[in-house]
């Protein structure tokens, strides 16, 4: 392998291949790795101290730009550059997170869990029934269906609306969410109606609040000022992105990892105490949000290689957390795993603030699971989504015992 072959824009070693692979020789051989791609190119980090020191640095590294290569904020001139949480700076960026974090109390939680137990439950007794499914279909979306009712107040049929528009958004570039016109156009599309379902919910909220997301942003104040409409709309977007396509991929690739584990399966129906340790081996496992991205705001040196300003770097996530200089046995599946300081979430001021939500729903999940001492098993392939942000199975069909 040679860094001249490795690209982590192609989305068919995501697809059908193993990027652990590309991941595990960049870290051994090409830790700050230049990708070239057809719109110019990006800096990749793929070693635990190289990745965590990063998202330590909001000063060097900033947000403002986007933290998704290709997506919709990538532009400086981006509307939503320092409204929107994700991509902010200081001071911005606090000030933004203190309204978005009071949406994420226990008593939320809570209310979050009854639901997301309620359709996870019904969901698993459909499948039990028919003997399998299509877990990434049949149960996986139950995860954040539950979830968003409580956060925006809504329907499941509402809330089933909203993942179904985030899912184009993040998967504008395969087809089987964006259409034959997969691309920048689909996702500007599925934004544009996200847009709209959240505006009407903002002025029903207005006249007649709860104690919903958007009527906590609707009531936030700093030093006496609300924030603009535009605000409100942005991190509302953000909480349902983050909120849909996250979890309900976790949960899918946590039923492969145990299909693929069965020593490790078997071990957790056995021992239902390492279900704390458990969830985060899987969180570290899965690693879901593959990478996130910054742009340089100086000219800085990473292990010696030196970067201009204005450039984009990419932190993986899902190979800083095999990074066997911070895991031992980093490719090993270790469901009792202590510590575990993984990195799935990021760190340091965005760490995910929806962290809570996504601990509350895959630890519901897990042990429903271990709770019903089901078995899963391959009933088909295991179909990819197209895409290098989000590790995704969008098929997983099982049968169940
Ligand atoms: C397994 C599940 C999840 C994973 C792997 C994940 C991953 C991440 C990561 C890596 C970041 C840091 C981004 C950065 O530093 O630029 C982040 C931020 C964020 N996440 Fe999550 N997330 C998950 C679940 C959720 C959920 C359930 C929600 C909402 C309900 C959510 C909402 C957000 C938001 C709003 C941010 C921006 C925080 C900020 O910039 O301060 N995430 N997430």
């Amino acid at each position: 392998m040679s860094t001249t072959v490795i690209d982590l824009d192609d989305l068919d070693m995501f697809v059908s291949g193993d990027p652990h692979v590309a991941w595990s020789w960049l870290r051994e051989n090409a830790p700050v790795h230049w990708n070239p791609t057809a719109a110019g190119g990006y800096w990749a980090l793929t070693r635990y101290e190289d990745v965590a020191a990063v998202y330590r640095d909001p000063v060097s590294y900033s947000s403002k730009n986007g933290t998704v290569l290709g997506g919709s904020y990538r532009s400086a001139t981006d509307t939503a550059s320092g409204q929107m949480l994700i991509c902010s700076d200081p001071p911005e960026h606090r000030l933004l997170r203190q309204h978005v974090h009071k949406a994420f109390t226990a008593p939320m939680m809570d209310r979050a869990g009854g639901y997301v137990r309620r359709y996870l439950g019904e969901a698993l007794d459909r499948m039990v029934a028919d003997g399998g499914g299509d877990f990434a279909v049949d149960i996986a979306p139950m995860l954040p269906a539950g979830l968003l009712s409580a956060m925006f107040g809504i329907g499941r049929d509402d809330a089933l609306r909203l993942l179904r528009l985030t899912r184009t958004m993040i998967g504008h570039r395969d087809e089987e969410y964006a259409g034959p016109a997969a691309g920048s156009m689909t996702l500007v599309a599925a934004q544009v109606e996200i847009f709209d379902l959240l505006t009407e919910l903002l002025e029903r909220r207005r006249v007649d609040p709860g104690e919903d997301l958007v009527s906590i942003l609707i009531a936030a104040r700093t030093n006496g000022r609300a924030l603009s409409e535009s605000q409100i709309l942005y991190n509302a977007l953000n909480v349902a992105v983050g909120g849909d396509e996250t979890t309900p991929f976790t949960a899918s690739a946590i039923v492969e990892a145990l299909i693929q584990h069965p020593a490790e399966a078997t071990r957790l129906l056995d021992r239902p105490e390492l279900l704390d340790t458990a969830v985060d081996e899987m969180f570290r496992w899965t690693s879901t949000n593959a990478y996130v991205a910054r742009t340089t705001t100086q000219d800085v040196t990473i292990r010696g290689v030196a970067i201009p300003a204005g450039q984009t770097l990419t932190l993986w996530n899902a190979s800083a957390n095999r990074d066997a200089a911070q895991f031992p046995h980093a490719d090993r599946l270790d469901l009792g795993r202590t510590p575990n300081h993984h990195l799935a979430f990021g760190v340091a001021n965005h760490r995910c603030v929806g962290m809570p939500a996504a601990r509350m729903e895959i630890s519901l999940l897990m042990s429903e699971l271990v709770d019903r001492g089901l078995r899963f098993a391959p009933s088909g392939p295991v179909d990819r989504l197209r895409s290098n942000f989000m590790l995704g199975i969008k098929h997983l069909p099982v049968t169940v015992s």
